[in-house]
C-alpha cells in the first residue's frame, strides 16, 4: 500500500472506527479510485445478511478493489471495512485450489483428480446408504450457498438418496426467528423492508448489536436519528453495552436471559395504559396459549400478564432496570407514528428463542405497529442468503422448497410431483436439525456427511463434544470450501470451491430480495463450483447404487455451462416450479429481470411486472402485495394469508418467563456471553485472511466489567481463564463498563485453540426451533497471568 506502519495502523484505526458508525472516509474512496480498475462489475457483498450492492473493480482478470453503488436500495452506497476488502481472497494464496483426499484422518491429504474425488464421494455415500440405510447420510449446508446450490444439493438428498437429513447453520442462527415468524404471523421472513428504516420513529433494537455486526444497515438507522433527534426515539435492550447503545436514548441493561420478562412487562404497560390499537386487534389478532395453540380472549391474556408487573420485572431483570424505565420504553414504542424492533442472535439464540420472537411480535400486534410505513416486526439475519437460499429453498430438515413443511402429506407430494419423482419418494420424516445431526455422528449413526461452506468445528456450541465425532474414523466427511477450516482438519476428502464473483448465483438478504451475481472470473486452480461438483457427484452416485431416480434430480441440467447456464436452469426450476403460487413466488424474478434490476426484487413477485418494479415492499398490504388482492376474503386492508395461520389471523402469544438453560451458581458464577466484532465475521475464515481486519483486530479477548475486574485482581491485558462445565479458554482481558457486572463476553471469530469460546459455550437448545443457546451459559474466571505475546491464530492446513 505504500504506507509506513504507523500511518497504516492509524488508517486502520480510523477505518473501523469508521466502519463502527457507519461513516464514509473520503480515503475508502480514493482507495477504490486508485485501484486503476479499468472495468467495474455488480453484485452484492458475499458478507452479512444485510444485502449491499457493491461493484467489484477489475484491472484486467485482477481483482483490484470494491466499492458501494450510491443508487442501492440497500446500502446507499455505503459498505464496511469487509465489505470493501473481500476482493483480496480471490486471489488469497491460500486458496484451496485441488481436491485432497485421505482414507484415514490419521493421514496426510494428497492431491487427486475431480474424476477420482467424485468417485470416492459417491462411492462413500452409496456404500453408506447400502448398508446402514438413507438416514447414514446427510448434508450440513450454509446461509453463505447460493439458492441454487441449496437447492440442488436438498434435492439430490430428499427425492435422491431419500433422506431429509438436509441442514444448515441457518438453525444456529435464525432457526428461533423462522419458529417465531411462524407462530406470530403464520408465515415466515419480515413484513416490512428496510425502507421503513427512514420513515420510522422509534427504533426497539434487542439483543442485537447491529452497529458491529450489521455496520450498514445500522448507519441508516444512526442517520435517521442524527437527523431527528427529538422526534426518533432508539431504544437499546442488551446485557451488554456496545457501540449499538451509543445511539439510543435509553439503553435497557437487563440479566441475561430475563428479556421474556421485560417484553411481557412491556406488553403489560401497554394494556395498563390503554395504548393498544384495540380497532387492529378485533380485526387481526387472536390470543393463543401452550403447545396445542389454544384459543383464549383478551381478558385471560391481561389476567397472564397480571404477573409481569413492571416492578415484578424490574426485580427478575435486574441490570440498571427500573419500573420507569419500562414504562417510558412502553409508551415510546406503542405511540411512535412507526416503530420497527430489529434484533439477532441475543434473541434467538436461546433455550426460549421462539418465545422471546414472539413476545416482540406481541408488541407490535398489540399496538397496530405493523404493516404501516415504519413500522415492522423485523428480524436481522447474519449471512447473506440464509433466508434466500436456506429458509426458503429447502435447506433445514423440516421444510421442503418455498416454505413447504415436510411433514405435510400434499405438500410433499406436490414437490414429488414437480420434481417428476416418484410419489412417495420422499420421507415423511424430518430429519436431524443441527445438533441432533452432530450427535447422530458422535453415535456412530450417520457413516457419511458432506458439509458445505461452513465450519460446525468452530461454529457448534460445546464444540469439542461434536469434534469427537467429526474425528471418528467410521465417519466419512467431505467438506467443500474455499479455504482450509477448523472443520477441513475432520475431512477425509476436501473440495476446492468457486468464490463470489467466481460463479452465478442468487442471494436473497434480510428484506425478502433476492440479487443476481454473475461469475466474471475464473476460479483459482482447479476450484469448481458447486452445482457442478453435486450434479456431476449425483450422476456417479446414481450409477453406484442403480437408482434412475438419483439421475433423474440432475436430469434437467445436464450439460448446462456451470458458470452460467447451469445455475439458471436450477433457479428457473426453483422459482418458475417451486414456488409458483406459494407466499415466496419468485416466478417474475428471472435471470433477465434480475440483470435489468441490479437491486434485485422482494417477493412476492408472481410476475415479471411486478419484479421490474422491484416487487413487493410490504407483505399483507392491499394495494402492495399482489397475493395480498389475491388472496382476499373481505375488504379488510390488511390480508394475513401466510400458511400456517388458517384464521387468517396474526397470534399474541401467552409465554411466561423461563430463564436460561444454565444460570451462575457459585461453582461458575459468571454469565458468559459472545458474538461480534466490526471486523472479523463468523469464523474468520475470509476475514482473519485480510491483513487489514488482522491487524484491527487480531485476536478474541474477554471482556469484563471493572467492578468484577477489581474485584478479581484483573488488569487490562492480563491472561484470564474462562472455564465452563465443558472446556476453557485462556485469554487476554479487556476492562470496560461494557458487560454488567456478574458477566463476561467473548467474540467467536478466533480460531486460536486457546481462544476458541465455543469449548465453552453451552449445547441446549430450544424445544420449538432447535436452535442453541450460544448466547448464555455459566462460567468461572481467574487470572493467570500478566500480558503475554500471542500468537496469531489462524489455523493452517496439516497436509
Ligand atoms: Mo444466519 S448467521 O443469517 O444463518
Amino acid at each position: 500500500m505504500g504506507l509506513s506502519r504507523r500511518e497504516f495502523l492509524k488508517r486502520t484505526a480510523a477505518l473501523t472506527a469508521a466502519s463502527l458508525v457507519g461513516v464514509k472516509l473520503p480515503f475508502e474512496v480514493s482507495e477504490a479510485e486508485a485501484a486503476d480498475a479499468d472495468r467495474w462489475v455488480r453484485g452484492t457483498c458475499r458478507f452479512c445478511g444485510v444485502g449491499c450492492r457493491v461493484e467489484l473493480g477489475l484491472k484486467g482478470d485482477r481483482p483490484v478493489a470494491i466499492r458501494g453503488v450510491p443508487e442501492s436500495k440497500t446500502n446507499l452506497g455505503y459498505v464496511c471495512m469487509k465489505g470493501m476488502l473481500f476482493y483480496k481472497l480471490m486471489l488469497h494464496p491460500d486458496r484451496l485450489k485441488k481436491p485432497l483426499y485421505r482414507a484415514r484422518k490419521s493421514e496426510s491429504f494428497r492431491e487427486i483428480s475431480w474424476e477420482e474425488a467424485l468417485d470416492i464421494a459417491a462411492k462413500k455415500f452409496a456404500q453408506a446408504v447400502r448398508e446402514h440405510g438413507p438416514n447414514s447420510v446427510a448434508y450440513y449446508g450454509s446461509g453463505q450457498a447460493l439458492t441454487e446450490e441449496t437447492y440442488l444439493f436438498q434435492k439430490i438428498f430428499r427425492a435422491g438418496l431419500r433422506t431429509n437429513n438436509v441442514e444448515g447453520n441457518p438453525r444456529l442462527c435464525m432457526a428461533s426467528a423462522v419458529g417465531g415468524y411462524i407462530t406470530s404471523f403464520g408465515a415466515d421472513e419480515p413484513i416490512g423492508s428496510y425502507a421503513d428504516i427512514e420513515k420510522a420513529f422509534c427504533f426497539f433494537i434487542i439483543g442485537s448489536n447491529m452497529a458491529e455486526a450489521h455496520p450498514v444497515l445500522f448507519r441508516r438507522i444512526m442517520r435517521r436519528k442524527l437527523d431527528h433527534p427529538e422526534d426518533v426515539k432508539v431504544i437499546n435492550a442488551d446485557p451488554r453495552i456496545s457501540p449499538t447503545s451509543r445511539i439510543a436514548d435509553i439503553h435497557l441493561q437487563f440479566r441475561p436471559g430475563t428479556d421474556l420478562a421485560l417484553l411481557n412487562a412491556m406488553a403489560y404497560v401497554i394494556i395498563e395504559e390503554g395504548l393498544y390499537d384495540e380497532d387492529f386487534i378485533r380485526q387481526y389478532a387472536t390470543f393463543r396459549v401452550g403447545k396445542k395453540k389454544k384459543e383464549v380472549d383478551f381478558d385471560t391474556y391481561r389476567r397472564f400478564l397480571a404477573d409481569y408487573t413492571p416492578e415484578r420485572a424490574s426485580q427478575i431483570c435486574g441490570g440498571n432496570i427500573t419500573p420507569d424505565k419500562i414504562r417510558q420504553v412502553a409508551r415510546w414504542f406503542a405511540t411512535s407514528r412507526g416503530t420497527m424492533s430489529l434484533w439477532t442472535m441475543g434473541i434467538n439464540q436461546r433455550i426460549r428463542g421462539v418465545w422471546a420472537n414472539n413476545l416482540i411480535h406481541n408488541l407490535h400486534i398489540l399496538t397496530g405497529q405493523l404493516c404501516k410505513p415504519g413500522a415492522d416486526s423485523f428480524s436481522l439475519t447474519g449471512q447473506p442468503n440464509a433466508c434466500g437460499g436456506v429458509r426458503e429453498a429447502g435447506g433445514l430438515c423440516h421444510i421442503l422448497p418455498a416454505h413447504r413443511p415436510v411433514v405435510k402429506d400434499h405438500l410433499r407430494h406436490e414437490v414429488e410431483r414437480l420434481w417428476g419423482v416418484p410419489k412417495g419418494r420422499i420421507p415423511k420424516k424430518p430429519g436431524y436439525h443441527t445438533i441432533a445431526m452432530f450427535t447422530a455422528l458422535n453415535e456412530g449413526k450417520i457413516k457419511a456427511i458432506w458439509i458445505n461452506c461452513t465450519s460446525p468445528a468452530q461454529s457448534l456450541p460445546n464444540c469439542d463434544k461434536y469434534r469427537k465425532g467429526l474425528a471418528r474414523e467410521d465417519v466419512f466427511i467431505i467438506v467443500s470450501d474455499i479455504f482450509p477450516t477448523k472443520t477441513t482438519e475432520f475431512a477425509n476428502l476436501i473440495l476446492p470451491t468457486a468464490f463470489h464473483f467466481e460463479k452465478t448465483g442468487v442471494f436473497g438478504c434480510t428484506e425478502r430480495r433476492s440479487q443476481l451475481t454473475v461469475k466474471v472470473l475464473d476460479p483459482p486452480g482447479e476450484a469448481k463450483p458447486e452445482v457442478w461438483i453435486a450434479r456431476e457427484w449425483a450422476l456417479k452416485l446414481a450409477q453406484e447404487l442403480g437408482d434412475p431416480v438419483i439421475k433423474k434430480c440432475v436430469e434437467p441440467f445436464l450439460g448446462l455451462d456451470e458458470g452460467y447456464d447451469l445455475p439458471k436452469a436450477i433457479w428457473d426450476e426453483y422459482t418458475q416450479k417451486l414456488t409458483a403460487g406459494r407466499d415466496n413466488d419468485l416466478r417474475g424474478a428471472t435471470y433477465e429481470v434480475l440483470k435489468k434490476r441490479p437491486d434485485g426484487v422482494q417477493w412476492p413477485a408472481p410476475t415479471e411486472e411486478l419484479a421490474l418494479r422491484g416487487g413487493t415492499y410490504k407483505k399483507f398490504v392491499r394495494g402492495i402485495d399482489p397475493l395480498a388482492e389475491e388472496h382476499a376474503k373481505d375488504n379488510k386492508p390488511y390480508q394475513f394469508y401466510g400458511p400456517a395461520h388458517p384464521d387468517r389471523k396474526l397470534w399474541i402469544w401467552l409465554r411466561p418467563y423461563k430463564g436460561a438453560a444454565e444460570e451462575p451458581d457459585s461453582e461458575y458464577p459468571f454469565f458468559l456471553s459472545t458474538g461480534r466484532v466490526i471486523d472479523h465475521w463468523h469464523t474468520a475464515s475470509m476475514t482473519g485472511r485480510i491483513i487489514e481486519l488482522m491487524r484491527a483486530n487480531p485476536y478474541a479477548y474477554v471482556e469484563i466489567n471493572p467492578k468484577d475486574a477489581k474485584r478479581l485482581g484483573i488488569r487490562p491485558g492480563d491472561m484470564v481463564l474462562v472455564e465452563s462445565r465443558r472446556g476453557h479458554n485462556i485469554l487476554p482481558a479487556k476492562i470496560y463498563e461494557g458487560p454488567m457486572e456478574g458477566m463476561v463476553f467473548v467474540y467467536w471469530y478466533d480460531q486460536h485453540e486457546d481462544r476458541l469460546i465455543n469449548k465453552v459455550t453451552k449445547d441446549a437448545f430450544d424445544p420449538g426451533s432447535k436452535e442453541p443457546e450460544f448466547k448464555i451459559c455459566a462460567c468461572r474466571i481467574r487470572r493467570v497471568s500478566g500480558p503475554r505475546p500471542l500468537k496469531p491464530y489462524l489455523a493452517q492446513l496439516k497436509v
